[in-house]
């Protein structure tokens, strides 16, 4: 039987893509390929002759090469993890070109953020949501804080904590606030307040590792798979796999 490491891609080689290189043996991958805002301009890194022995790609760039590079990797029937943020606008579309290439192998898994803790919190909102989406007295906040350097606010993951409060029939107004200072890896608050008491629910990552030990999970589970995927859909049976 042979020992032959995961081969693979990283899209993009910043503070996420570097840790995902630095923890990817501890996940059974071998980095076989590094591309950056130079090498893939425009997704031109992506070829057919650089990825023909790559098992699955793991894209932490910037929002405006999704696309892009969704739109080469699909053809080639390369998985891709995407742990970027900030390109919900373009998910249809990108949905749809996965979606048309799937018989050739093309598959796609997003998730705004790929910490276990935080897909706990996202169920700990929508309960607490629907515990009080009649309860008239409670008005409810939502805030998140990032390091300066995050580009986009509100945070991806604030997003999808506000989609789940919505679905689960929160349909009162959401008072949001973004904040970016410092170094802070990541911190979102929910809050409920009414004349009587305030409720607060937190998630702090303590560092990136969480999300890249996600997105290293969810890149081993996508091995072979097809379609779009949400991490928040999968990721129960991701811890499990
Ligand atoms: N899902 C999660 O759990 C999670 C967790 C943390 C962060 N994030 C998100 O992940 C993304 C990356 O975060 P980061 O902190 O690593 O950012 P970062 O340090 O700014 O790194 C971004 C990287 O993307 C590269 N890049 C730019 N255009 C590219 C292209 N066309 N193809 C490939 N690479 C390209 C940049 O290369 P150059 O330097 O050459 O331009 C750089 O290496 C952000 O959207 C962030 O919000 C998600």
């Amino acid at each position: 039987m042979s020992d032959r490491r995961n081969r693979l891609a990283l899209l993009g080689t910043g503070r996420m893509g570097r840790l995902v290189e630095q923890l990817a043996p501890e996940h059974g991958f071998e980095i076989a390929l590094r591309l950056d805002g130079s090498s893939n301009a425009g997704g031109s890194g992506i070829t057919a002759e650089a990825f023909r022995s790559i098992d699955v790609a793991v894209d932490f760039s910037v929002a405006g090469a999704v696309l892009a590079n969704a739109e080469r990797l699909a053809p080639l029937g390369v998985p891709v993890v995407v742990g970027t943020t900030g390109w919900q606008e373009d998910l249809p579309r990108v949905r749809a070109l996965v979606e048309s290439q799937a018989a050739h192998g093309a598959g796609l898994l997003y998730g705004a953020n790929f910490s276990i803790g935080v897909q706990v919190f996202y169920r700990l909102a929508a309960a607490a949501s629907h515990l009080l989406a009649h309860e008239a007295s409670y008005e409810a906040w939502l805030w998140e804080i990032h390091h300066s350097k995050k580009k986009d606010a509100p945070s991806g993951t604030l997003h999808e904590i506000r989609r789940t409060m919505e679905a689960a029939g929160w349909a009162r107004r959401l008072d949001v606030a973004s904040n970016r200072a410092g170094a802070i890896p990541g911190t979102h608050q929910i809050g409920f307040d009414s004349e009587a008491d305030t409720i607060v629910l937190e998630h702090r990552a303590r560092d990136r590792s969480g999300f890249a030990r996600g997105a290293l999970r969810a890149a081993r589970w996508m091995i072979g798979r097809r379609g779009v995927h949400a991490f928040s859909d999968v990721w129960e049976e991701i811890v499990r796999s």
